[in-house]
């Protein structure tokens, strides 16, 4: 063959990566690895091994241990005998470790980088060139977060023992996304890695023995389902960590609801990439290559729907079919190659069912004709599927495989109402040369992660985490750290004793049961409007002493349905500006001064004349603070190593539940419902029981104050039986239960459905009255949740 000929058909010639080092690394191991407990590796306890196979040969590559629950306690008591002397290091020595971890990764990269084609199915050029280098990113960018821990987060203290679980896909990089964090701010983990893909993390173990990390810090324990689930349920365990499927994230929110574990859950998405006429339609193919066919689209954020503006789709589809056309599946340790495999069986599977099922339900599938397919292995061509109506199977489903199911919008509008047509919110990509409709767009998306004009960008600096259903937290930048961190208060704080609700109480003896008379009648506050409960009853709240002081609303489900109605109405709260949520505030701040005489006098029959003075002057102070918060919780920008900038914003988390706590009547509602309000979300509000009339001069104030209606909503009742509607409704999106230990519980367990984000006292008692414990940004921080907008910039 001439040259000219060469250069002409311009085939590529096999270029495979020398698996030795990797396969001699594994053959050191004698090809069977135990968990790494206290610093060393160790045979399970009952001694049950399985195979990790090559999913691209279906070779097995080594047998790996199978953990038990008694390998759990193992792992979890080493790490709770290294917490001490971890935690006693100095911050820069925690730092020494992380950054010896990031050297030690990047002088092993090439076969951290083989062992993990070998083992996940994904090509070489993503392990070698994607993966591993921000596995050591991660790790350089922690050690920097070891040692500037204590003046960044004055206050806070790490959990404990955390307990991570991560899925196959990134097997590397998700451990770093958890260990990094987690060793950083000052923790010490047991961290499962999937049982398809458990070979780097038992390298990575031997990398915390070469560079010296003290026995224990770091535990791991190879698996499957049931060692998760063992993890999940060990009582010693402080923190869970999740990544992986919404319904397992749903099984570890519901094994965790009786207990006080922090949880983070990184789920799954169903992510848009939104093509707009005026974009650069070749750049945007190429980004879809990334976005959809990265790591055989087994990618959580993948842009696995394709959302068109009509008047460019038949272009597109036609550049999208001959770029498609181009790529080349095969052997994933090849070089030249753009799709491997699938992980597993079971994983094909999956996807050849979706795929059959998409076009069942009407959607016209295309893949390349004359696409050379290896003749063994688990492998599954590039797809697309056009034709796909927007609630199909293929629109709402993660297929977690190399499969685009692609829609047409027409208006910008349109798109985002496609867009977020799904009960995820992980990510989105938008391609537009304009930026005023790439942030527009960007800004009305409900997801954690927005591209602009460019897709599957990661970067330590820059939280990665859902909205919605895809879950709640991030990894890494700085709001992934406080995943890992508590107030210090907290920890120390003594058990909230239950305390008598004042509704229901019968009057004690001899009490004067005659006077006073009831004066005001106080009804619900719902959609600005004051409203007669709907069950037409009411109860009796009564003072310390027995006497009556007047009779309270019941509540009933119907009016926390028509409360949440009102609260999603009021949603345009979260796009006016900071500056005139601040006014609001201080105005419901200046009226509640005005009135406070009054107030407290009535307070005071409750909780007597000094509490209820200093519930008022406390109350007026702290919806100051947070009328002072509003403009100046601002988000950042952060600048990852390439051309762009991530702006991460704080936005609102949408509808709020709040249950208030009995202890302050006023003060507990404020604390609660200011930051939350000041942070743009809208709330229904279940007042104390103690002193559910405060609704009555509570509404008084916001209808003086310029509230908008709906913005915040009043139901007073059982607060068990309003709870429960509230955390089963899937128009709620966050549970903020001060009330009882038994409540937040209840919050936790019934909250799984939508997967509300649970904030709550995990049974300590506050005190209302400090500044440092009932203000401040550990509220703020749950009432927000950041969106990460990538925007590139150059020519
Ligand atoms: P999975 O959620 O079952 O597995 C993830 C991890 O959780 C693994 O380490 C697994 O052993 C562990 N696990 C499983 N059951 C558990 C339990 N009850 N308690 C504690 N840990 C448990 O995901 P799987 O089965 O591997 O994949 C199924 C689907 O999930 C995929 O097809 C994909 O749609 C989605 N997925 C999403 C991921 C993401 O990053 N968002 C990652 C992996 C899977």
């Amino acid at each position: 063959m001439s040259v000219t000929e060469k250069f002409l058909s311009m085939e590529y010639g096999p270029a495979p990566e020398d698996p030795r080092e990797a396969l001699v690394w594994l053959d050191r191991h004698g090809r069977k690895l135990g968990h790494f407990i206290g610093g060393s590796f160790r045979a399970p306890a009952d001694g049950v091994y399985f195979h990790t196979v090559d999913p691209s040969t279906g070779e097995p590559l080594a047998s790996v241990a199978q953990g038990s629950a008694a390998d759990i306690d193992a792992a979890v008591k080493a790490a709770r005998r290294a917490l001490a002397e971890w935690q006693s290091l100095t911050p820069h020595a925690r730092a020494r470790y992380l950054y010896a971890l990031a050297r030690q990764v990047q002088k092993h990269s090439r076969r951290l980088a083989v062992l993990e084609t070998m083992d996940n199915g994904k090509p070489i050029r993503e392990s070698r060139d994607l993966d591993i280098p921000l596995v050591a990113r991660h790790f350089y960018y922690h050690a920097g977060w070891a040692q500037l821990l204590p003046p960044e987060f004055p206050g806070y203290v790490a959990c404990g023992v955390v307990g991570q679980i991560i899925p196959w896909n990134f097997p590397l990089l998700m451990l770093a996304w958890k260990i990094a964090p987690a060793l950083a701010t000052g923790n010490t983990v047991v961290l499962k890695p999937a049982e398809f893909t458990p070979l780097t993390a038992l390298a990575f173990a031997e990398i915390c023995q070469e560079v010296g990390l003290p026995a224990g810090v770091v535990n791991i324990v190879t698996g499957d389902g049931s060692t998760g689930e063992a993890l999940v349920k060990h009582p010693d365990v402080d923190k869970i960590a999740f990544t992986g499927s919404t319904e397992v994230g749903r099984a570890i929110r519901k094994a965790t609801a009786q207990s006080h574990k922090k949880i983070s859950l990184e789920l799954g998405g169903k992510s848009p990439f939104i093509i707009f006429e005026d974009a650069d339609l070749d750049s945007a193919v190429e980004g879809l290559v990334d976005g959809i066919w990265l790591n055989q689209g087994q990618v959580c954020c993948a842009g696995s729907r394709l959302l068109m503006q009509e008047s460019v789709a038949e272009t597109l589809i036609s550049k999208v079919r001959e770029r498609m056309s181009a790529l080349r599946v095969g052997a994933p340790l090849d070089k030249a190659i753009d799709i491997g495999a699938i992980v597993a069986p079971v994983q094909l599977e999956r996807i050849q069912r979706l795929v059959a099922q998409g076009v069942a339900e009407g959607a016209t599938c295309w893949q390349p004709p004359s696409l050379a397919m290896p003749s063994r292995g688990l492998f599954f061509p590039p797809t697309l599927l056009s034709n796909v109506h927007p609630t199909s199977t293929v629109a709402q489903q993660e297929i977690f495989g190399p499969v685009l199911a692609a829609m047409t919008f027409r208006t910008p509008r349109e798109a985002v109402e496609l867009a977020n047509n799904t009960v995820y919110g992980l990510a989105a990509s938008v391609w537009s040369e304009s930026i005023n409709v790439a942030l527009h767009v960007a800004a009305q998306l409900k997801a954690g992660v927005v591209w602009v004009n460019s897709t599957n960008l990661f970067d330590a600096a820059s939280g990665f985490g859902g909205y919605k259903e895809s879950g709640y937290g991030r990894e890494g930048g700085r709001e992934g750290l406080l995943e890992y961190l508590e107030p210090a208060w907290l920890k120390r704080a003594p058990r909230l004793q239950p305390k008598p609700a004042a509704i229901d109480q019968p009057p004690e003896q001899g009490t004067d049961q005659t006077a006073p008379s009831i004066d005001r009648t106080v009804r619900l506050y719902i959609g600005g409007k004051q409203a007669r409960p709907d069950s037409g009853y009411s109860v009796e709240v009564r003072a310390a002493d027995g006497r009556l002081l007047g009779e309270a609303p019941l509540g009933n489900r119907k009016d926390i349905r028509n409360a949440v109605e009102a609260a999603r109405k009021a949603e345009g709260w979260a796009r006016a500006t900071a500056h005139n949520r601040a006014q609001v505030l201080y105005y419901i701040g200046e009226n509640l001064s005005q009135r406070a005489e009054e107030i407290a006098g009535r307070l005071a029959q409750v909780v007597g004349k000094k509490q209820a003075n200093s519930e008022l002057q406390l109350g007026v102070e702290r919806i100051f603070a947070y009328a002072a918060w509003a403009d100046k919780y601002d988000g950042a920008v952060h600048y990852p190593p390439f051309r762009s900038i991530a702006l991460a914003m704080h936005e609102p988390v949408g509808t709020t539940a709040i249950v208030c706590p009995a202890e302050a009547s006023l003060l507990g509602f404020v604390s609660l419902v200011m930051p939350a309000i000041a942070m743009g979300n809208t709330v229904v509000a279940i007042p104390s029981e103690t002193y559910p009339l405060i609704i009555g001069d509570l509404y008084q104030v916001f209808e003086t104050s310029d509230l908008p209606g709906g913005v915040v909503n009043m139901v007073s009742g059982r607060g068990d039986e309003l709870l429960k509607v509230l955390a089963e409704h899937d128009d709620v999106d966050a549970i903020w239960s001060f009330a009882s230990e038994a409540s937040s519980a209840t919050a936790k367990s019934l909250s799984v459905g939508n997967l509300k984000q649970v904030f709550s006292n995990e049974g300590r008692a506050i005190d209302w009255f400090s500044s440092e414990q009932g203000e401040g940004r550990w509220f703020l921080q749950h009432a927000t949740q950041v969106k990460n907008i990538w925007v590139p910039y150059g020519e």
